[in-house]
């Protein structure tokens, strides 16, 4: 449930009387394709539920935490927290709380009316192109006193998710949420021919393309059981068996037979009854190109999360993940996320809260346009992401398929608001959480082999790339970027407001692999496969193996990666990417070039370079 803490309602009634109401929240524009429609009818009833603030999850205070156990310089680096630490760590509103009582009590449901009177509001009714129906305000108050202690507070302004929830499998759009089906990968083109040598690797990439690209060669990973690797697919989605076995008998005979282990989550389940691309590619291209890079010998976990009835997102994961979440970290919220147990009589009838010890490596192919959801919600979920990080779980993300712009290649207006003819670039959530690591396209060139530099990925699809609207610069960037914007950006070729200029926003993505062309078994045929869905799983691979390395010498996983990635001596282990560009929004984007770019970031990983540091690392 959203927070693991709620304020009762009447908490701040009674606290109305005695402070000021002030503004808490507000919404500039709506999101593309809801309009207002009706004023909510008055007696109508409205789960009114207050998310709690943490303490110590300012940005600056989680970077220092885990800067402690993260950074390469740190005496402390690989000493990661138990979740018990973290729970305790980041526990909200303590003991002396004056309205602890209150503070405690848990969600209730108010008439409109009365939820209008005590949040100093209007509820509308929104209607979305599809038909789907939402309720929703443009802004809330608080009593000024309360502000302090309350992050979130829901229904009110935030939008959009409801669209992937209920009747998700009979569409198209909405295969596999959360982010409307959008950071899928692209299917271009069936294959007749399967090329297995070297040479061919700019028309088709496959597994021994890859290891040639990034010098990845790591047949016999020794601590296996200690190890772990999770790759995340959201129902509908779902991988087919037969297609496992069909890439297995091409590129990885021993994995014939081998599936992943099923981590169901809030009734996750791998649904065979609809099956096609929509359906099946992006859970076949994870897995088949995870278990086969980090070998039959290394075991792969599937978070298969939601049911087929109300779908999930993001914030369902973590909270099997960390059972501190569910209950006091944040949570989960009825307009973004699936509310388990699942209200329809055939859906999971609980709710998984901290059923699932972290794998080590978790990849997820998977993201939302920033604007989809307020500041407020992606800063909490943020927050998770670190503690699952002081944890030593290191978390991969794909940066979208759109270049500068977002998920279906939807732009902002100047207003916030989303539109196809937009010309503000629209940064890609998580990807833009400084505490998770993005990872954009590249692409083998046409005609060139794997000996020669590759580009930004020019074909099919972009690399999601650019400066996050929500999201401060972490102190592991600042300089690369400060380079990138010196060299590149000065002046910026684009007019004010296009995106955050500053030099104070958080960059995307911060690495990159191959996106272009990828073979891929999916239902019972081989196709081309392009997306940065690609190639975060195949950075996960590579980070698992690392790990592998470093549990055979006794030593801890790697974690977050970020502040070792960006440090001097790990910089030099990645190919740095100088060519293409991320366009998007009526512009070409960015520009890659030398050092770090909010196109391929540092670039794509040398394997044995960074196995090598990663060994010696402490
Ligand atoms: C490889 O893929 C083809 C389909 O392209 C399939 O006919 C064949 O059985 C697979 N296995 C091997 C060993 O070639
Ligand atoms: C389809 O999935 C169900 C439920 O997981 C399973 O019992 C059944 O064997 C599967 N059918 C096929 C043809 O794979
Ligand atoms: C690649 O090589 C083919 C055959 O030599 C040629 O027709 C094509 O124009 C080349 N493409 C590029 C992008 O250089
Ligand atoms: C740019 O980003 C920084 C850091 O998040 C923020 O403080 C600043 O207000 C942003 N500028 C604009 C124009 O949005």
């Amino acid at each position: 449930m959203l927070a693991l803490f709620s304020l009762a309602l009447a908490a701040v009634a009674t606290a109305q009387t005695l402070s000021p109401s002030v503004q808490h929240a507000k919404r500039t524009a709506l999101p593309a394709g809801w309009s207002r429609v009706r004023r909510h009818a008055p007696d109508a009833v409205l789960p009114l539920r207050f998310g709690l603030t943490q303490p110590n999850v300012d940005m600056k205070s989680l970077e220092d935490l885990l800067n402690d156990v993260s950074h390469p310089d740190s005496p402390n680096y690989g000493d990661h927290w138990s979740p018990a630490r973290v729970a305790e760590h980041f526990a909200p509103t303590k003991g002396n709380h004056p309205h602890r009582r209150v503070l405690d009590l848990r969600q209730r449901c108010r008439p409109r009316s009365q939820a209008e009177s005590l949040l100093n509001t209007e509820y509308h009714v929104y209607e979305h192109d599809s038909g789907k129906e939402h309720v929703a305000c443009d802004a809330y108050h608080l009593p000024a006193h309360v502000v302090p202690h309350v992050e979130i507070v829901t229904p009110t302004i935030d939008f959009n998710a409801i669209l992937k929830r209920s009747g998700s499998t009979s569409t198209h759009i909405t295969v596999g949420q959360p982010g409307a089906g959008t950071v899928q990968p692209v299917l271009a083109g069936k294959i007749e021919n399967i090329f297995h040598e070297l040479d061919n690797c700019d028309k088709q990439i496959t597994p021994a393309c890859l290891r040639a690209l990034y010098n990845f060669v790591y047949p016999f990973p020794l601590a296996t059981k200690q190890n772990s690797y999770g790759i995340v697919e959201y129902t509908p989605q779902a991988y087919v068996p037969a297609d496992l076995d069909l890439f297995a008998k091409n590129f990885s005979s021993g994995l014939v037979g081998a599936r992943p282990i099923l981590a169901a989550i809030d009734g996750g389940v791998v649904q065979n009854t609809s099956e096609s691309f929509s359906f099946n590619g992006e859970s076949n291209l994870d897995l088949e190109y995870a278990m086969t890079l980090v070998t039959p010998h290394q075991p792969v976990t599937l978070y298969q999360v939601g049911d087929l009835q109300m779908g999930a997102s993001f914030n369902n994961l973590l909270d099997a993940l960390d059972g501190s979440f569910c209950t006091s970290g944040g949570g989960d919220d009825p307009v973004n996320d699936g509310i388990y147990p699942d209200p329809d009589p055939a859906g999971y009838q609980k709710q998984d809260c901290g059923t699932i010890k972290p794998a080590n490596v978790i990849s997820t192919s998977y993201g939302y346009n920033e604007a989809d959801l307020s500041p407020a919600y992606t800063a909490r979920q943020c927050a998770e992401y670190a503690k699952l990080g002081l944890m030593g779980v290191t978390i991969v993300y794909s940066s979208g398929d759109n270049g500068v712009a977002g998920n279906q290649a939807l732009c902002l207006n100047p207003d916030g608001s989303q539109s196809f003819s937009g010309n503000v670039f629209n940064p890609s959530f998580p990807s833009t959480c400084p505490f998770v690591t993005g990872v954009g396209a590249t692409q083998v060139n046409p005609n060139a082999t794997i000996h020669d530099p590759e580009s930004a990925c020019q074909q099919v699809i972009h690399s999601g790339g650019g400066f996050s609207n929500y999201f401060a610069i972490p102190g592991y960037q600042q300089g690369v970027v400060a380079d990138y914007i010196k060299d590149n950006l000065t002046p910026s070729p684009y007019p004010p407001g296009t995106y955050n200029t500053s030099g104070t926003s958080r960059a995307y993505p911060d690495i990159s692999a191959n996106g272009a062309n990828y073979v891929v078994a999916v239902d019972g045929q081989f196709g081309l496969v392009y997306g940065t869905s690609a190639s975060a799983p195949v950075v996960g691979s590579m980070l698992t193996m690392i790990n592998d390395a470093r549990l055979a010498l006794g030593k801890k996983p790697i974690g977050f990666i970020n502040p070792t990635i960006y440090s001097p001596a790990f910089r030099g282990a990645f190919n740095d990417i100088t060519t293409g560009t991320n366009p998007g929004c009526g512009t070409k984007g960015f520009s890659a070039a030398k050092g770090y770019d909010p196109v391929t970031g540092l670039g794509t990983p040398n394997f044995a370079k960074l196995l090598a540091l990663w060994i010696l690392q402490k």
